[in-house]
């Protein structure tokens, strides 16, 4: 039954993940991305349905919160709340993954690093002065769109809405790991788009404290008591 909705109802499996299988689809004939969240089996079937929803409504809710604080999002074009999917715009571009990784050939010099590296920490400070943390700023969430090169953020799958210094600068530090784990080779992209940061968002020098701290000791809280 399953193998039959993949392949005639929801299109071409993109990517099959953890908690989610994604496929680009077709959307009243517009190109779209199908998400689906699909239950953990060791989990009850009640329980886990209710918190697969819960967390497709979050996603819907915080990628929708993200362009309304003026960060560029995937259009949403709907919630299934019975096949736990979500269907949005599909971006044509390429991953800022991608991108990275061709730096030194096909035209990726350090003239578009700095601009992929303004816009994000841009788009970072924005999110953050709105009160929502995206949760999982690695590359493969961030697709510079073809026709203009703007940067689209996507993947609100862990997104949650916080003010806490804490958890702006533990988002900033997963995607600093990120950096220097796969994309070692283009220079201190982690510094370009701090000092976009910087400048997008108010409330940037709690963050940055609290971002030495976190780099101190690693993404984990520090238990006590
Ligand atoms: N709106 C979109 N437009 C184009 N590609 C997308 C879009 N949404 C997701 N993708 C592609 O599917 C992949 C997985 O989607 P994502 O939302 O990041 O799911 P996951 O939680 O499994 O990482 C992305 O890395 C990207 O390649
Ligand atoms: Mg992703």
């Amino acid at each position: 039954m399953e193998v039959d909705r993949e392949e005639k109802g929801f299109g071409v499996l993109v990517k099959q993940g953890a908690e989610a299988r994604v496929f680009e689809s077709n959307f009243v004939g517009r190109r779209s991305i199908i998400k689906e969240r699909f239950s953990k089996k060791y989990r009850h079937p009640l329980l886990d349905s209710k918190l697969t929803l819960k967390r497709l409504n979050a996603e819907a809710r915080c990628m929708t919160k993200a362009r309304r604080l003026g960060v560029p999002t995937p259009a949403l074009y709907g919630v299934d709340p019975l096949l736990h999917t979500l269907t949005f715009e599909y971006v044509d571009g390429l991953s800022v993954k991608e991108i990275l990784l061709d730096f030194g050939s096909n035209g990726v010099n350090e003239e578009r690093l700095d601009d992929i590296a303004t816009q994000i920490g841009n788009a970072v400070g924005k999110l953050h002065d709105g009160g929502l943390i995206h949760g999982d700023l690695t590359t493969s969430n961030m697709i510079i769109k073809r026709d203009n090169n703007r940067l689209v953020l996507i993947d609100f799958g862990l997104s949650f809405t916080s003010t806490l210094p804490e958890d702006k600068a533990v988002d900033l530090y997963v995607l600093e790991r990120a950096l220097v784990s796969m994309h070692s080779s283009c220079g201190n992209v982690m510094d370009k788009i701090l000092s976009a940061y910087r400048k997008s968002s108010k409330q940037w020098s709690s963050t940055m404290n609290k971002l030495a701290q976190v780099r101190q000791r690693g993404r984990k809280r520090t238990m006590v008591g």
